[in-house]
């Protein structure tokens, strides 16, 4: 039979027809936030694939956006998905953190479980949405069912499309220096591949994070762009292998009018799990020292020899400096064995139960007691990190038994060379930082750490996804440029950097990030880009239960104008807020004492300098206080005059206003004492 050109174009407008009918989406379900600020619709196409929409206020904020999951064992969970029920319920609790930001967090929200089942494979899937009003939390929930006991999860198909042009900030992910990258700004359609919490303003103001939640047993989430305002999860490599019934870690979308509305908002720490520890007051928040600045400036070594920073005689003097200053704390660096070889990314010389022989623990840790300090051991791994898991037990008990109760690890090798070896003396395989294997290796430490009451301040960490609500051993972390960046860092971190890192690393939860360099000099002599005043409103900016007077005893020495402020500033509060502030440019924050009815301001600035109107209306309206202001000189810059210095005090109430006045690069810090 001989194919004429009209049979042909039949046929090719059949094709065209089925392949091209618009699959129109249908929705199937609806939610809406507790103060019916923010609205999620979910909604199945004629080809069964799943797209969700976010408005607020009637106003789209997230266009149609695609869910699914990449299966390796089964049919992708991307079509044929048929929608069967949903079920909701809310939830309006207040619960109390051990430690924090806040004493008092209230966790109000409404929650969708959308039930589907693909049509071929008889595979069921959740899609579990959770609505506050300043945000929300979305994740797979894949429930136990005949014919599938476990998941290979190669990546999620879950997408981010932002309805409106937008400015970014946001660093790479997938890039050899992990989390370590200064902030771009770029419009969102120039966004590279990215790491989260990722940023965003849009045109019309809308302030907008993403990030996610209770990231245990699953890789990270990296966002990459197929097109213009698109976004889609990546997980960072491996993907993930589970067994049913699981859940995926919460992707988390922040949605506020200003910038105060992100770093204000408890979402992250609401979608983690209520505290599994109970009791964990043998932490006390506080402030700490230690043989630390000194390894980066290269007067001292880590490793033993004439320059050996942790001697005995050396890590007796911190303990003095710490107990003249009220310091809880003091991190000893280079106290064990293996650092006298070539450890960076290698570390197969660590040994953690075993002191090198110019440091006494023994007679060190009587003698912090005696001083009421405690000793902060340290854990470098090198990212020998089946090595160290073999070793954690030991370690954990000789800290343990010297009384320290909090440990900082470390695992300095580029991105995708952590060293896995399931079987001693067996095969190296290779993980990431942010891969399975590694985030279940963070829960092994904190678990174990737990038993001996000790908390975990990790280096190279995973990022902070608000597991402290669930594991509170879990203090701290880097995992963004801290200050060492400003001993040898090329470049150094510039003012931008610490204002950027309030509207996004700091979004995830505390940082270790070792302020209070009043010399103002990194690696010989080279100038660091802050006012001296600056120093010290960074203890109230940036949030951490634990924070390090970071510089030299004799560094201290030579500023007593700042001593006062540096005792008395806490680590620990009982109520927080943004009270100005724009993303990347300045920060003004006040924190009320958890301990005293004291209140605190730290405000920084980008490059520019600022006069900020400040009211003072968070103030008990019933009280006197006494300002005790710390700002920057009249003169003060950070690149010509870092040292112009004042302090002054006067007495205000909530009435009243005060002007800052901050230099570039400069900042403030406030006390408010309350007067009888
Ligand atoms: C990198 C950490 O961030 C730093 O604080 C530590 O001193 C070095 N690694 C050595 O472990
Ligand atoms: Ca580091």
């Amino acid at each position: 039979m001989r194919m004429g050109w009209a049979w042909i174009a039949a046929c090719v407008a059949a094709t065209w027809m089925t392949v091209s009918l618009p699959a129109v989406a249908a929705d199937v379900a609806k939610l809406e936030s507790p103060g019916r600020v923010l609205s999620v619709t979910l909604a199945v196409d004629g080809d069964g694939r799943l797209d969700y929409r976010v408005d607020r206020l009637g106003g789209e904020v997230i266009a149609p956006s695609r869910l699914g999951l990449m299966l390796g064992n089964a049919r992708a969970l991307s079509r044929y998905l048929q929608f069967e029920n949903a079920e909701r319920r809310e939830q309006d609790e207040t619960w109390e953190q051990p430690w924090g930001e806040r004493r008092l967090v209230r966790d109000r929200y409404t929650e969708m479980t959308a039930h589907f089942v693909q049509k071929r494979s008889g595979v069921r899937v959740d899609v579990v949405f959770r609505l506050y009003d300043d945000g929300l939390g979305f994740r797979y929930a894949i429930p136990a069912q005949e014919g599938l006991d476990h998941v290979e999860i190669e990546d999620e198909l879950t997408e981010f499309t932002i309805a409106e042009p937008a400015s970014a900030w946001w660093i790479p992910a997938g890039e050899w220096n992990r989390y370590e990258y200064l902030y771009q700004r770029t419009p969102l359609n120039q966004v590279g591949r990215a790491h989260t919490p990722l940023t965003l303003r849009t045109d019309a103001g809308l302030h907008v994070a993403i990030h996610e939640a209770a990231l245990v047993d699953y890789p990270g989430m990296w966002l990459t762009r197929p097109e213009g305002q698109r976004l889609r999860a990546q997980l960072a490599p491996g993907g993930a292998k589970r067994s049913l019934p699981m859940t995926t870690p919460w992707r988390s979308v922040q949605i506020s009018d200003d910038a105060a509305g992100l770093v204000d908002s408890n979402l992250i720490l609401n979608l983690n799990e209520p505290n599994r520890l109970g009791d964990v007051s043998w932490f006390k928040p506080g402030k700490y020292a230690g043989v630390w600045w000194s390894l980066h400036l290269n007067k001292e070594t880590w490793s033993t020899g004439e320059k050996h920073g942790a001697t005995t005689a050396n890590t007796r003097r911190y303990i003095d400096f710490a107990a003249d200053n009220g310091l809880i704390g003091v991190l000893v660096e280079g106290w064990n064995r293996g650092w006298d070889g070539d450890w960076f990314g290698w570390g197969r010389e660590f040994e953690f139960a075993s002191a090198s022989e110019d440091f006494d623990l023994d007679t060190l840790s009587d003698y912090a007691k005696k001083k009421g300090v405690q000793l902060i051991l340290h854990h470098e791994t090198g990212c020998a990190v089946s090595r160290y898991e073999r070793q954690l037990s030991d370690a954990m008990t000789l800290a343990e038994k010297h009384g320290v109760h909090a440990i900082k690890t470390g695992y300095v090798c580029d991105s995708g060379q952590i060293q896995r070896q399931d079987v001693e003396g067996g095969p190296i395989s290779r993980e990431w930082h942010d891969g399975q294997w590694m985030s279940n290796h963070f829960l092994r430490v904190l678990q174990e750490a737990a038993k001996h009451r000790i908390a975990i301040n990790s280096h190279e960490p995973i990022k902070d996804t608000g597991l402290r609500r669930t594991w509170p051993n879990w203090i701290s972390r880097e995992g963004a440029r801290g200050m060492e960046y400003n001993a040898w860092g090329n470049p150094k971190n510039p003012p931008s950097h610490e204002v950027n890192l309030v509207y996004t690393r700091l979004l995830s939860g505390p940082m270790d990030y070792t302020p209070g360099v009043v010399s103002l000099k990194g690696r010989g002599d080279t100038p660091i880009p802050s006012t001296l005043a600056r120093q010290l409103a960074l203890y109230v900016v940036i949030y951490s239960p634990i924070q390090m007077l970071a510089d030299l005893p004799e560094h201290y020495a030579e500023h007593p104008e700042v001593m006062p402020f540096l005792r008395a500033v806490p680590t620990d509060w009982e109520s927080s807020q943004l009270v100005a502030g724009e993303v990347g440019e300045y920060a003004v924050m006040a924190r009320r004492d958890r301990n005293s009815s004291a209140w605190y301001v730290g405000a920084i600035t980008d490059e520019h300098g600022r006069q900020i109107d400040l009211p003072l209306s968070f103030l008990d309206p019933k009280r006197k206080y006494r300002a005790e202001i710390y700002r920057d000189g009249d003169d003060a810059d950070f690149r010509s005059n870092p040292f112009a210095f004042a302090s002054e005090t006067r007495t205000v109430t909530a009435a009243d206003r005060l002007r800052l006045r901050i230099a570039p690069g400069g900042g403030e810090a406030i006390r408010f004492v309350p007067l009888r």
